[in-house]
């Protein structure tokens, strides 16, 4: 990887993604391993709660030799206790690498902006870089290639779609993507990503129709509705977002044997039918497990 921090999926390119990947599937592979990071300290530095990210990290790193410690929503107090700048060059003084959650991804910017030690980000309003390439790895393993798959997305145009439109496009993947009208992803990073596959030979199609966009899809992915941090705005996006839930009636659109994929933690009877969260098709807990080894990518690649 060129860069030393990794924000969004702007900071690799294809060929990163492919060593990644590799060395994920070494790791995934290898029960007795080595302490390459031994002596090194991670910090997860979280103003919203998490399950997966936070579990999967510190797993990651106690197996890969190394150590992590965890600064969660009470201690930063939301983040307003002190600068992003005083932060980092505080935490660059003790640890070796940080991995922030943060509600603001331009204060992620700021933190590694300022950060002598390597920064990956843990979910930001924007960006979910980490679970998208764990998504394209389970991808990978179920169907055994990445360029040319067909991928719907319906809901919310949040930061999982952000980063799986990004990752999709440098990837070659063709993606479908329906939300309401008022919640598409952000234009700019549209743009970044139209761009990007159109040199990859992938596609990107945007509407509001899930109907149109899980068509003849190998994979179905959604997320919830409301994000952290949107809260206050539960009751209004439950009633829009509802012709956009994955059940039986919609999966009947995809590709006979798609696959259904959740980032999770999923709102079941909300965004997914508790019958299609449990069905065969289902690959969330593959992606879920995927987490920790793909992490494991990543922490040697920026901190070994
Ligand atoms: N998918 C994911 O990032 O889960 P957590 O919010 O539990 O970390
Ligand atoms: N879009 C969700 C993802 C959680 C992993 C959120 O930001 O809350």
């Amino acid at each position: 990887m060129n860069r030393r921090h990794l924000l969004s999926i702007q900071d690799l390119q294809a060929a990163d993604i492919e060593r990644l990947f590799q060395s994920a599937r070494r790791l995934k592979r290898t029960s007795v391993q080595k302490r390459p990071l031994s002596g090194k300290t991670l910090g997860l530095l979280f103003q919203k709660p998490s399950l997966r990210t936070r579990v999967s990290f510190e797993v990651g790193m106690s197996q890969l030799g190394g150590q992590s410690l965890y600064v969660g929503p009470v201690e930063l107090e939301q983040g307003r206790r002190e600068s992003p700048k005083d932060l980092a060059q505080v935490l660059s003084r003790y640890l070796q690498g940080l991995v922030v959650r943060t509600f603001s991804h331009k204060e992620a910017e700021e933190i590694c902006r300022w950060s002598k030690i390597p920064v990956i980000n843990g979910l930001s309003d924007l960006h979910h870089p980490c679970q998208a390439l764990s998504d394209l790895f389970t991808v990978q393993e179920k169907l055994h290639r990445l360029r040319g798959v067909r991928i719907a997305y319906v809901g919310d145009g949040n930061n999982v779609c952000h980063s799986l439109m990004e990752g999709s496009a440098l990837m070659g993947i063709h993606l479908a993507i329906a939300t309401p009208k008022g919640y598409r992803p952000d234009p700019k990073i549209v743009r970044g990503s139209l761009a990007a596959a159109k040199r990859s030979g992938g596609t990107l199609r945007l509407g509001n129709d899930p109907g149109k966009a899980v068509h003849g899809a190998w994979i179905v992915y959604t997320d919830v509705w409301t994000s952290m941090g949107q809260e206050s705005e539960r009751g209004l996006r439950k009633k829009l977002f509802r012709p956009y839930q994955v059940n039986r009636r919609l999966m009947s659109r995809a590709e006979p044997g798609a696959y259904f994929m959740h980032c999770l933690p999923a709102h079941r009877g909300e965004e997914v039918t508790d019958e299609i969260m449990d069905s065969q098709r289902s690959i969330v807990y593959d992606q879920a497990e995927n987490r920790l080894h793909v992490q494991k990518a990543i922490l040697l690649a920026l901190l070994k």
